[in-house]
């Protein structure tokens, strides 16, 4: 029983390889709070819940830039984390976690040679988004 389930899990597993395949995005833009550019925030490129290890700071005018790839088994939900303290509580203590999706467009697969960059432009983090972390701040 046991040999015959492992034998089932292998052939799941190998023909669900040709189903993987790797995805590629690319961003920038500049990240604002109210009218000021939000210096050293960090920005990650994710896919679902996944992350990427890369934190992408933001420059002292705002300006960010980041690529990501991640291997995907048959779609991707990818979205941008920006881990920030506009509007917090207390802006040495505390932080905000704001997610904005990124549409398939802008996702490329291994077979597309081209570069798309996808141009947030201004991205404002001073207002809640619906789909988001941004319900509980974290303050220590
Ligand atoms: C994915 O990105 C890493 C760098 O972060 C790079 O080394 C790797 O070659 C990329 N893989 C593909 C398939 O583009
Ligand atoms: C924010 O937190 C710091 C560190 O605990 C504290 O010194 C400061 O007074 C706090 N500021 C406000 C406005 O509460
Ligand atoms: C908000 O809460 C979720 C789930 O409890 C947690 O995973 C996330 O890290 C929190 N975000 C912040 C900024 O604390």
């Amino acid at each position: 029983m046991f040999y015959q389930l492992a034998i089932l899990f292998l052939a799941i597993t190998v023909y669900s390889l040709p189903f993987t395949h790797v995805e590629r995005v690319s961003i920038k833009g500049k990240v604002i709070c109210g009218d000021r550019y939000s210096v050293g925030v960090g920005i990650q490129l994710c896919d679902g819940s996944d992350c990427l290890e890369k934190v992408t700071s933001s420059s002292p005018k705002g300006a960010f830039q980041a690529s990501g790839n991640w291997s995907v088994f048959f779609s991707s939900e990818p979205s941008v984390l920006i881990t920030h303290n506009c509007d917090v509580e207390n802006r040495t203590k505390c932080l905000r976690q704001t997610r904005f999706p990124i549409h398939e467009w802008y996702v490329l697969k291994e077979e597309n040679k081209y570069d798309r960059i996808y141009d947030m432009k201004l991205v404002q983090l001073i207002a809640r988004q619906e789909k988001d972390e941004d319900g509980n701040e974290s303050c220590e």
